[in-house]
């Protein structure tokens, strides 16, 4: 049974699995909630699958927080998504019974950044990341606690958005905070390819349940 609901803060679909983990898919701009539940399912065939629309319009695409530019986000908004997208996983949690402790965020692009900031923001509360085509959302202080927490980035060496810098900055950010991290390049751009989807299924296969 897939389950759409409006109750909660964030229009979503639920769907359930026979695996103990649930995938939270965030899609990147311009996507809704079904762009990315294909993609979940292919990633870990038994997990759960919650898939909200970022909330945020930019001329008329979802987002999941504002940017004032390219890569130049408005943190106000961010923090104010990022407490929201954690309070809808409680909510949801109470809502279809899923266990709120064996989340995995699986993000792209804009996604991936709402996932990374989570992390950085509320460490406790994800189990692990997937994080396709990240940027760094921004620079805590104090660095957060993320012990043995498994994340896996990918990353375009030619990707025009996305700079190999903030790239490397985010790995190390993460593994400051005690993050297990893997990183994975490809050759292309921006766009999620084959190859990085099974490096990512492949990674997962070891950190779901
Ligand atoms: C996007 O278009 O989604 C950007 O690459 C990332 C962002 O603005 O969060």
């Amino acid at each position: 049974m897939t389950t759409s609901s409006r109750d909660l803060a964030l229009i979503h679909r639920f769907v359930p699995g026979s695996g103990r983990t649930t995938l939270l898919l965030l899609h990147g701009t311009g996507g809704n909630e079904d762009d990315l539940l294909p993609l979940g399912r292919e990633l870990v065939p038994n997990a759960a699958l919650l898939s909200p629309r970022g909330r945020v319009l930019e001329r008329g695409m979802p987002r999941f927080f504002r940017r004032l530019a390219e890569g130049v986000f408005d943190q106000q908004d961010l923090a104010l998504r990022t407490d929201e997208l954690v309070a809808f996983i409680a909510a949801t949690a109470s809502q279809y019974h899923f266990d709120a402790g064996k989340v995995i965020a699986v993000g792209y692009s804009n996604g991936a950044n709402i996932a990374a900031s989570v992390l950085l923001r509320h460490p406790r509360v994800l189990a692990g990341a997937v994080l396709f085509h990240p940027m760094v959302p921004f620079e805590p202080s104090p660095p957060p606690s993320l012990p043995q927490t498994p994340v896996f980035m990918s990353a375009g060496a030619s990707d025009a958005m996305v700079p190999r810098s903030l790239t490397e900055r985010l790995a190390e950010l993460l593994r400051a905070s005690g993050a297990n991290v893997t990183v994975h390049w490809e050759d292309g751009g921006h766009e999620l390819s084959r190859s990085e989807v099974d490096a990512a299924r492949d990674w997962l296969s070891h950190h779901t349940e």
